[in-house]
């Protein structure tokens, strides 16, 4: 089984992917970590994110130590992240990894799960499950806000909706791989759904699927 879970930040693609490979027993993958990882990285080293040449070197060093930062959750790596993810040789270095996760899902689990922005429409065109997660931008902002507040992190609501509105953008308007859903996604809007509510969604979603 395959997974596909794309959308916007903040809009509830993390929880409900956990959920779901508690649930079918999956090999999850957040690719988003690994964009935040080339970005972090290409920052650690005092270059511009949007600096061809160092990003597609970061990208394609890349290795599994390097997804364990702890900075890599911070707005500074999500906004360096969107900028190495428009980059087409960046995302081209990430793709077999990707692919080879789906095809060949690790720890001897016979499925996986996959959350990103180009899950369903790139990565894994061909998976049985797509699901597309949206809400409003303000609320969107909010639960990013609280997120990092519940981590310590200052966050000022109008602030993280300005850098998150840009972020957006910058990944829809992107030429390689931009953030759209696949036609044959199922769309949620969770705007005004708590977590329970947007996995019970999914769940009958699935459910039907397989009928
Ligand atoms: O957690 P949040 O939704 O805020 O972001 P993320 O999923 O960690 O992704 C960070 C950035 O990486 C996004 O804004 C995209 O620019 C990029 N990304 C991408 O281009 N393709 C993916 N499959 C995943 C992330």
């Amino acid at each position: 089984m395959i997974i596909a879970i794309d959308g916007p930040a903040a809009a509830g693609k993390g929880e409900l992917t956990r959920r779901l490979a508690a649930h079918f027993d999956l090999a999850r993958l957040d690719t988003g970590l690994l964009y935040r990882a080339v970005g972090w990285r290409v920052l650690a080293e005092g270059r511009d994110p949007a600096d061809v040449a160092a990003a597609v070197a970061a990208a394609k060093t890349l290795i599994p130590a390097h997804l364990d930062e702890p900075e890599l959750r911070t707005e500074a790596a999500g906004s360096a992240a969107s900028k190495v993810a428009a980059i087409p040789a960046v995302r081209a270095a990430l793709l077999d990894f990707q692919r080879d996760f789906a095809a060949r899902p690790p720890l001897g689990k016979t499925g996986a799960i996959l959350d990103g922005r180009d899950i369903g429409t790139v990565i894994c065109p061909d998976a049985p499950v797509k699901l597309f997660l949206t809400a409003r931008p303000e609320i969107r902002a909010e639960r990013r806000a609280k997120e990092l507040q519940a981590k310590g992190t200052e966050a000022i609501g109008s602030a993280v909706l300005r850098d998150m509105m840009e972020r957006d953008a910058r990944d829809r308007e992107r030429s390689v791989a931009p953030l759209e859903p696949a036609q044959d996604a199922f769309v949620l809007d969770t705007s005004d759904m708590d977590a329970d509510a947007v996995f019970a969604a999914a769940l009958d979603y699935i459910s039907r699927k397989f009928v």
